[in-house]
């Protein structure tokens, strides 16, 4: 039996890259990105992960080219429902994290459907990560604390992110070569493994899942202790 990270982040890089490798404009490269994503979404699930959260649209990703920008949220808009209907008999509790006042008022709608429609689902998480940005939501927490006006321990402040809820982040993959967070679950990346590889997004197979998986299952995850 394979060992499965219960939860499992994608910094989902490389799209931009794939299209002007190949002479096409970026945009062709979100297209693909997204059809890989609804290729490959089940499978990580069957392969034992519960619950997937996905970086989709950083806060420093609007600060784009306004026609990227524009033409992303047009993508979102055409997939969120195609991307949930790809998961719907698979028992799965769909979820947003970031501040979606930004986003288009029909992509909030459904998100909003969405979240409502699933929110006794118990089989699986999926967390996609919209205008998301993890300093954004360490503040968020922290103020909301404030108003609060108490001390507050780790369980009590991990309540007031946006992954109430979800299991501990175990590992965080990131295609497209960079080897960075890019303000990516800074909070909840504390003892999550680091898997990163050069492929990149619209690349990354079933074959490319098995990798990453097999990586997390020869770590050693010692939190600090002897092992
Ligand atoms: C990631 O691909 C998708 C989003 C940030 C929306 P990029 O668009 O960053 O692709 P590259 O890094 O330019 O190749
Ligand atoms: C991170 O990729 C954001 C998403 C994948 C949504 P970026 O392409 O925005 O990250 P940087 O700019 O290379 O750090
Ligand atoms: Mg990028």
């Amino acid at each position: 039996m394979k060992y499965s990270p219960e939860h499992v982040g994608i910094i989902m890089d490389g799209n931009g890259r794939w299209a002007t490798k190949r002479g096409l404009p970026r945009m062709m490269g979100h297209n693909a990105g997204v059809k890989r994503l609804i290729k490959i979404l089940p499978y990580i699930y069957e392969r034992g992960v519960k619950c997937v959260s996905l970086y989709a649209f950083s806060t420093e990703n609007k600060f784009r080219p306004a026609e990227e920008v524009d033409n992303l949220m047009k993508l979102l808009s055409k997939n969120l429902q195609k991307l949930s209907d790809e998961i719907a008999d698979k028992d799965i509790k769909f979820s947003v994290m970031g501040d979606t006042d930004f986003l288009p008022s029909d992509v909030r709608e459904t998100i909003k459907a969405l979240t409502e429609q699933t929110k006794h689902k118990q089989g699986g998480y999926l967390n996609v990560a919209l205008n998301y940005g993890a300093q954004d939501e360490i503040l968020r927490a922290v103020n909301l604390a404030v108003k609060k006006r108490k001390e507050l321990n780790k369980q009590e402040f991990s309540e007031l992110l946006y992954t109430a809820g979800l299991p501990a982040l175990d590992l965080i993959i990131r295609t497209g070569g960079e080897k960075r967070l890019s303000n990516f679950m800074l909070y909840q990346a504390a003892y999550a493994e680091l898997y990163f590889t050069d492929i990149l997004w619209p690349d990354f197979t079933e074959k490319e899942v098995d990798k990453a998986l097999d990586f997390y299952e020869k770590r050693n995850r010692r939190f600090g202790r002897v092992d």
